[in-house]
């Protein structure tokens, strides 16, 4: 396994209040974002992002980062599982314009609403259910902000999923390393299902048999 840090910038550069957010009918939040919906993307910052549009250039520089690390070229063929509104895949296809992407996510408003020019390699699935895809049928599987969402008993099944229809792949996850980024993680956290520090993310995935690439993202 490999340790990458490709996201960490663009997420440090969010500014986030924990109490105010832990204090604000969080357990309503909690209730509405968790169906990622117009409200989880596009609505009240307190359901999620707080609006979740196409800012062109935004995801170019982990596309081109993503690109040089795993050697994609026009002849690879990639999957995004939690893809959301597709933007990276977006970006990865403007600089490869003949590299196979395909992306799922369970929120049908991600998909409905996601760039219209990869709309078509999009659909709706959830990542807890086997996929169709058959073993190392693509170059690379990324799963991005996602798979904390999971309860523990669908964590290792569904990593072992994207392990057998990976050729390579990298995973990023919310964790923590202390207890104020713990404290700082649960104030923020609307979907989160499985809060996991950096050493048992290592030992879930190590126990699901993952060799690939992943990065941690902590709450400061
Ligand atoms: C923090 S967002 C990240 C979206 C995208 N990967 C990105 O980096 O912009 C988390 C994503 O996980 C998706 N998600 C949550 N649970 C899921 C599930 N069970 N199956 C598929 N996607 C899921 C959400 O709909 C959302 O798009």
């Amino acid at each position: 396994m490999n340790k990458l840090k490709l996201i960490n910038k663009l997420h440090h550069s969010t500014k986030r209040n924990y109490l105010k957010r832990m204090t604000d009918n969080k357990i309503h939040c909690m209730k509405i974002a968790k169906k990622y919906e117009f409200d989880y993307w596009d609505g009240n910052r307190k359901y999620g992002y707080g609006g979740y549009k196409f800012i062109p250039g935004r995801w170019t520089p982990i596309a081109k980062k993503l690109i040089k690390h795993f050697k994609l070229n026009n002849n690879s063929k990639i999957l995004d599982a939690g893809c959301g509104k597709g933007y990276l895949l977006y970006e990865i296809k403007q600089i490869l314009p003949n590299i196979k992407i395909v992306g799922f996510d369970i929120s049908r408003y991600g998909i409905k609403n996601s760039h219209p020019k990869i709309k078509k390699y999009l659909f709706n699935h959830d990542i807890n259910q086997k996929t169709k895809f058959k073993n190392k049928e693509f170059d690379l599987v990324i799963s991005l902000g996602c798979l904390h969402n999971l309860k523990i008993h669908n964590l290792i099944k569904t990593i072992k999923e994207i392990v057998r229809i990976g050729k390579k792949n990298y995973i990023m996850v919310e964790s923590y390393r202390n207890d104020k980024e713990l404290f700082n993680l649960q104030c923020w956290a609307l979907t989160c299902q499985s809060f996991f520090s950096d050493d048992q993310w290592i030992w879930i995935l190590k126990s699901s048999g993952f060799k690939g690439s992943y990065e941690f993202i902590h709450f400061k």
